[in-house]
This record gives C-alpha cells, structure tokens and sequence, in this order.
C-alpha cells in the first residue's frame, strides 16, 4: 500500500490556467490543415478555421496559445502576413522543411483563431532577423486604439478595434535558432528590444524573455543579474528525447527500458524548474516574473515516411504518462511556472490532436489536458506520496471548495494500490475519470477510441481516507465536493 497526504485546508499558489497553454508553429501540418483550411474548404470551418479542432481545443479550456513560433518566429516578419491574401508575400520556410509559406495564416486569423477558441494570444516576436521597429509596430497594430498609422492600416485591414494582447515574447531561442547569441549579448538586446513592446491604453503586455535550454543556468543567471527589472517572465525549453538528437527513438516502437529513460527524463522537468528558479529567487525573491515553459514535450523520430522536416509522430499512453507527470510538476511549482505550452498543438510533436484530411484524432496526451482541467485557476494544495517515482500528483481547491486530485502510476507493469490521507476534508461524496491503456497503446483515424476517458468507480472514500487502486500506466482525476 502506498500512503500519500494532501492537506485540504492549506492554500498554497494559484495554478494558473496558462500552465495549461499549448504552442503552434508555422511548422509541419500544425497551422496549415491541421488548424487553418481556408474559407472554401470543403472541410467544415468557420473563417477558415477547423470546427472540429476548435471545439476540442475549447473542450480542454485552451487557456493560451503561442505563435508563431518557435524558430519560425525569428524568420517572420509580419506585414508579409496581412492584407488581401493574393498579395501577401511567399517566403521559404527554412527551419522547417524548406516548403512555400503563402503567408495566408497571419495576424488577423491568429487573432480570430483565439477569438473562437476564448483564449489569450501569445505572440512571439522577431528578435533574431527582426528590427526593433518591425516588433514596435506590431504591438501598435495589434494594441493601439487610437489614431496612429498602424492603427489606421489595421482599420484598412478591416479590423478597426484593437485587440487585447497579454504576452509577448522578444524572441525565441535567441542562443540558437533564434540569432546564435552569448547571454551576456541577448541581455542588452533584450532591454532595448522590449522598451518599445509598449502598453497601449488598457492593454497591459507581459514582456518575456528568451530563456534557457534545459539545464544551461548561467542563461539564467545572466538574463536575471542584467535585464530582470525588465522582464515579465523568463521562457525555459525542455524536450523529452529516449535516446539521443540524431536517433531520437520511435514514438509507437519502444522497449520497457526506453520507456523508463523516458520516464526517467520526465522527471528531470522538477529537477530544471527548482534550479532555474532558484536562480530567479536570488534576483526576484517577490516571484513577481514567471518562469515560462513555452516548449515542452516527447521528441521522438518521425513517422515513418513523413517529411521528416515537419516533425510528425504518434502518441501512445506513454506520451500521456509524460503529460500527467510534467503537468503535476507544473502544479506543484506553481508559484514561479506561470505559463507552459505543449508543442505542439496539432500534428507536430506531442500533440493533442492529430488530423488527416477531414477527419481528427484525439491522442492519449490529449485526453491528460481534459482530466487535468479541473486545475485551472485553482489554489494548489499541499500534497505528497511515498512510491519513489512511481507515483506522482497534485490537488487543488476550487472557490467553491471542491477539491481536485490528479494521480498517476508510471509504471508499465505493475499496479499501485493508495491510501490517499485527505486531511481535514468536509465532503462524503467522490466521483473520478481514469485514462489507462497498454503503454504502447495509441488512437488511429480507423481506431480513434483504443484510448480514452472512462469513469473511474474502484475508490472507497472511508472519512478521511480515499483508497483505490491504480492500473499500470494510468493517470485518474477524482472531484470531491465540499460538504454543502
Ligand atoms: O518545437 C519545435 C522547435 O523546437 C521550435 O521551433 C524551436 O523553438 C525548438 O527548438
């Protein structure tokens, strides 16, 4: 029997629901047919945007939504992206695949894109071939509500309100892809790039700098010693790769030793988020800036026979064994994490969703967002588990005063049987989902449901004690309700 606590009445951060976030590059099939058709698709759409992927998106409460890239956003410049569609200009997408953009996903659809799916944009400017007054510009016309030039060209460009824009990026990358800078160089290119990501009126934007890869905390260091009081929030970029760069591993073929390193790398997102943010104390002890995890994810070897420049691949229960993992890490770090995006939202990466053509897919990664969903917003809880790295979760208070408690097993073979202390607790009644599979298992367009949610009924909750037993690889969700 494994023991595990959380306290009931304790009220530690707020998760914020961008934690939640997703990513969507100029990349592959994620923007152009996973995302946008175009108006005169026979593909069901509403200004071009897929019905289908925009209601899974909101079923999951998309809270925020990064674009446009990545390594895409230093190569971008954004007035090739708006006015009529037969003039904007057609570039090389050089990071990814090297195919034709017609630039007719731009400003306008990204913002209309977030429109429907009710969440916050977050966009990631060009620092890298970019100028400052190109990035200037763009907030104006995004932001400006008034009478000023880019203001007038967005009216010309039929959207006479200005839009609410919250983050911000000034780069991406900016140590690679994103211009080859040293930290020292990137901090001054910071301050002087963000002094003019002005605030227009009412519209507040966070300014966020282009962080760390992984464990390289003298970026860190450098960017808080010299450009803290500047920023709003610093990113962080882990991947999760079973075997090395050049052969990265099968996403669907993997042998139980493949699955624990993956396991094993997973957990390494705790490790990188206490240390960076350790850094970040020293100079910001108020926790006023955020640690930004705006790429996470498996990296695996594409599928077989697909481009391998757009970055396509599966997703089995091992994927969603990941997401439940890193997103109660994110949970438990909640006081300094306040953003993460997923790359990437649709057919790049880990998605969330895969499309072929006219149909979708959900994937196992997909259905980790709908269990844990429940977090947003709410005030985390504090918790803890004996079973070394089998185990992990994290639980949460909403206003009413419903708990919620995500759980997952991480082993492949072996189940776990809890007994969950919930200190202090009012509610008699419980009620839970669970996502669980083979490891290897996955959903295809000709089988989407071999994975998916289903209610979840082996718990006694007995007073204090909530007892159940997980299957391997799973992750389950139980709401206990106050007691009214
Ligand atoms: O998500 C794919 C790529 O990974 C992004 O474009 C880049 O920022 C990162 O290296």
């Amino acid at each position: 029997m494994i023991s595990c606590t959380v306290n009931t009445t304790s009220r530690r951060s707020r998760i914020r629901p961008e934690i939640y976030g997703h990513f969507s590059e100029h990349l592959g099939r994620c923007i152009y047919n996973g995302i946008f058709v175009g108006k005169d698709s026979p593909i069901p759409n509403t200004n071009g945007m897929r019905n289908d992927v925009v209601a899974a998106l909101r079923n999951i409460r998309i809270p925020v939504l990064r674009w446009p890239g990545g390594c895409f956003a230093d190569e971008y410049h954004w007035m090739d992206g708006i006015g009529p569609q037969e003039s904007r200009k057609r570039m090389v997408n050089t990071n990814w695949g090297g195919v034709v953009e017609d630039n007719s996903f731009g400003t306008h659809e990204f913002m209309e894109l977030c429109r429907q799916l009710g969440c916050q944009p977050y966009i990631n400017g060009n620092v890298g071939s970019g100028t400052v007054r190109e990035m200037s510009e763009w907030m104006e016309y995004l932001t400006f509500d008034g009478v000023s030039p880019m203001a007038e060209l967005r009216a010309q460009n039929g959207h006479p309100e200005a839009w609410k824009v919250k983050y911000f990026g000034v780069g991406n990358e900016t140590w690679g892809c994103g211009g080859s800078m040293r930290a020292e160089y990137y901090a001054d290119v910071f301050r002087r790039y963000q002094t003019y990501v002005r605030s227009y009126g009412d519209n507040q934007v966070c300014r966020i700098a282009s962080g760390a890869s992984n464990d390289d905390y003298h970026w860190t260091q450098v960017l808080m010693e010299q450009a803290a009081k500047y920023m709003d929030g610093l990113t962080m970029h882990y991947y999760v790769l079973p075997g090395v760069w050049e052969h990265k591993g099968s996403a669907t073929e993997f042998t139980p030793a493949e699955y624990e390193i993956t396991m094993e790398k997973a957990w390494f997102m705790d490790e990188l988020i206490t240390r960076h943010s350790q850094i970040m104390d020293r100079y910001d002890p108020e926790q006023r800036i955020g640690l930004i995890v705006d790429e996470w994810g498996c990296w695996f070897d594409v599928e077989p026979g697909t481009n391998p420049g757009f970055l396509y691949q599966q997703n089995t229960m091992r994927d969603a064994m990941v997401a439940a993992l890193t997103l109660n890490i994110f949970n438990q770090h909640s006081d300094r994490v306040s953003m993460a995006n997923l790359a990437q939202t649709v057919n790049v990466l880990q998605s969330v969703i895969l499309t072929e053509g006219d149909r979708m897919v959900l994937t196992p990664t997909y259905h980790i967002f709908d269990l844990y969903k429940e977090h947003q917003g709410n005030r985390l809880l504090e918790s803890s588990a004996e079973g070394g790295r089998q185990i992990t979760l994290s639980a949460s208070v909403n206003e009413e005063g419903t708990v919620h408690l995500t759980a997952a097993n991480l082993s492949m073979d072996a189940p776990a049987e809890l007994d969950c202390l919930l200190e202090g607790l009012t509610g008699r009644t419980a009620s839970a989902r669970i996502l669980t599979g083979p490891p290897h298992a996955f959903n295809t367009f000709e089988a989407p449901e071999t994975v998916k949610l289903a209610a979840f009924t082996g718990f006694a909750l007995e007073g204090e004690h909530l007892r159940f037993t997980l299957p391997p690889c799973s992750a389950a969700a139980f709401t206990l309700p106050r007691e009214q």
